[in-house]
């Protein structure tokens, strides 16, 4: 099977913890090399041998559906051997810290860490103890870089670029991951981000990321390319952020009115899981034209593999 493009170019970082950091050219490698992997993805025969011999953990302290599968179907189509680990089977329920099973792993020379984890940080301190890559599959509300990564090839397939598109990233900021890493992709890339939602779901200063602040959907959404709906992440709430979801819905729900004011050929997003009728209306999310979803979803398998070619590359050595 032929290499995808860029096969020999080497990225800088071991670990994929964060997109802050990242320069343009780094992510562009990133995307560049994932392209490749979207057409691999779709042919009968998907895999290649490139991580052949190399031992890939997926250790989920949260729960997932799309980014665990994605990062397990990434790895077993890039010929490693593949681990599924979650924190319920595992002996932090026993009351092991999470450095210990970090060292613990560590010590069956493992070559991949994908590691999720509720607390924000914990995936950087957990790199710092062991010999292989790490890749960050989000933690807390810090940062989700490959869902950044993912999204941002998604815009740039349907749209053709990412500099200079107006994006509208709306809903439960506060909690999320996805969002942080997003802004600071797109400003990386010379994209205008907006942030919409209730002052209750914004943190303080968000501004200072380098976005601009909106707190209805009509001045959020005016002239914008893409549109990205947010989940209210219950399960980080300590209290109540918003009156009730029905209210919600009416002031910040995503439905073809309020995307009127958007440009014509706006696109929309969502990382998943949606909640239809709370942040986005079930019609909109199933519109094919407009929605891109599912489009998420099959790319993120494409970014994930390029991540895990590129951080194993300095191990694997240039020459396959
Ligand atoms: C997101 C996450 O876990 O941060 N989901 C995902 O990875 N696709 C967003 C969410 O849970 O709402």
């Amino acid at each position: 099977m032929t290499a995808p493009t860029h096969a020999t170019a080497t990225f800088p970082h071991r670990h994929l913890l964060g997109i802050e950091g990242l320069t343009a050219e780094q992510i562009s490698l990133i995307l560049d090399v994932a392209d490749g992997y979207v057409e691999q993805n779709k042919k009968p025969n998907k895999k290649t041998a490139i991580l052949s011999g190399l031992t890939q953990v997926n250790l989920f302290f949260e729960n997932s559906t799309r980014t665990r599968t994605s990062f397990e179907l990434a790895g077993i189509r890039l010929g490693a051997d593949v681990i599924n680990m979650s924190a319920d089977g595992s002996s932090v329920k026993k009351g092991e810290t999470l450095i210990d099973t970090a060292m613990t792993l560590n010590a069956m020379h493992l070559d991949a860490l994908v590691v999720r984890h509720n607390a924000s940080g914990a995936v950087k301190l957990l790199a710092d103890k062991v010999n292989c890559s790490v890749i960050n599959a989000g933690d807390g509300n810090h940062e989700h870089p490959t869902q950044a990564l993912l999204d941002a090839l998604a815009i740039r397939r349907r749209l053709g670029r990412l500099e200079g598109l107006v994006v509208a990233i709306c809903g439960d900021i506060l909690h999320s991951r996805v969002a942080r890493s997003n802004i600071h992709l797109l400003n990386a890339m010379g994209a205008h981000v907006r942030v919409v939602a209730p002052p209750t779901l914004l943190p303080s200063q968000i501004d200072r990321l380098g976005c601009e602040v909106h707190h209805t959907m009509k001045s959020g959404l005016k002239d914008a390319d893409v549109v990205m709906m947010l989940r209210l992440q219950n399960e980080r709430m300590s209290g109540q952020y918003v009156p009730s979801t029905r209210e919600y819905f009416y002031f910040y729900g995503l439905d073809y009115e309020k995307l009127e004011v958007a440009k014509p050929h706006a696109v929309i997003m969502h990382p998943g899981p949606m909640n239809r009728g709370v942040e986005i209306d079930s019609e909109v999310a199933d519109d094919l034209k407009r929605s891109m979803i599912l489009d998420q979803v099959e790319l993120g398998v494409a970014v994930r593999m390029a991540v895990l070619d590129l951080l194993t590359r300095g191990r694997r050595g240039n020459a396959e």
